[in-house]
């Protein structure tokens, strides 16, 4: 089994046993329908791989998640850096911001349900995960410390200097001309954050201090090139391949690499950026090979 994927099953069992948490129906209905859908599982998967880049292997499908070993908080916190990718994408899509009616090949959150529901789940599923990793630090094991340490990078990465932050300045910034400088800022924070929050909280979570800097490097690298690939695809791609529409970023104006830079200097700094990842990935002594081909597999997406 190609390695990532071998994380696929433990991820979604564990996705499912959290939100069936949530003792409203509705509520749980509606974020499992924002969580479990065909996502790549880009950022808890390179969680995942960090920790064991550090760690050494793991068999994540008998991680036994109801108990208190490293593995199961990694688990955890991959499932909570996803529930907190799913919110930003239910409201990312809501009308007020990018008004977008398909993702992960189906209708949007707010179609299927309603923008009030889209909203709420987006709030539940950011506050479940917050719970989820602050009920591992209140187990109170000799890791307490380290779990902490994964937690603040985690909910800094996702809030207003970084996620949130981003989003923000995307938002407010459609329809105006700004700078290389000013977009490469929106890029770090919208999507880079948190994919190097991944990186960071596995190898922190793994008891890999000496690595958190190599990862934070990594982490900045491979977000720029993520969403500059995302850019690229949204003119390039179809919406059936995507599983949401093409052209979202021109119907809503938004200043992105292709339109700044062109689609040819696009391409070559995906490249660029691409190779450099490559490099730094080969910095670390990973002790399993899950990190390196992760990052392959992410480099090279068509979706
Ligand atoms: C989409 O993220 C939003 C961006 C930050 C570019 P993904 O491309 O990881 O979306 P899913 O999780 O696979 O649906
Ligand atoms: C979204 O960027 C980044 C988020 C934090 C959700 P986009 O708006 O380009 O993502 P898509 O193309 O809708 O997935
Ligand atoms: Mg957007
Ligand atoms: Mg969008
Ligand atoms: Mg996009």
């Amino acid at each position: 089994m190609p390695i990532p994927d071998r994380f696929n099953e433990p991820l979604n069992r564990q996705l499912q046993a959290l939100i069936s948490e949530c003792e409203e129906p509705l509520l749980m209905e509606v974020m499992a329908y924002a969580v479990l859908g065909e996502g790549k599982r880009i950022r808890p998967k390179l969680l995942l791989a960090a920790y064991e880049a550090v760690a050494g292997e793991v068999d994540f499908t008998n991680a036994p998640v109801a108990t208190c070993t490293g593995s199961a908080t990694a688990i955890d916190f991959a499932c909570a850096i996803e529930m907190i990718h799913a919110y930003s994408l239910a409201h990312d899509d809501l009308p007020a911001m990018d008004n977008d009616d398909m993702r992960r090949g189906r209708p949007t959150c707010h179609k299927a349900y309603t923008e009030a529901m889209a909203i709420l789940a987006g709030d539940g599923l950011l506050s479940l995960a917050v719970e989820v990793m602050a009920r591992r630090v209140h187990e109170g094991t000799h890791e307490q410390a380290r779990t902490a340490q994964a937690l603040y990078y985690v909910i800094k990465a996702a809030g207003v200097n970084g996620m949130v932050g981003g989003q923000v300045s995307d938002i407010t910034n459609e329809g105006k001309p700004i700078n290389a400088e000013t977009l490469a800022a929106i890029h770090r924070r919208k999507t880079g954050c948190l994919i190097t929050a991944a990186l960071e909280a596995g190898a922190i979570l793994g008891g890999g201090m000496a690595e958190i800097q190599t990862m934070t490097k990594l982490g900045q690298v491979l977000g720029l090139a993520f969403q500059i690939r995302d850019d690229i695809l949204d003119v390039t791609s179809t919406t059936e391949n995507l599983g949401k529409p093409i052209g979202s970023d021109t119907k809503n104006q938004k200043a992105t690499y292709v339109t700044i830079h062109g689609m040819a200097a696009a391409e070559a700094e995906y490249a660029r950026l691409s190779h450099e990842a490559f490099n730094i990935v080969k910095e670390i002594e990973c002790k399993t090979s899950a990190l390196r081909d992760l990052v392959s597999q992410t480099i090279k997406r068509t979706k």
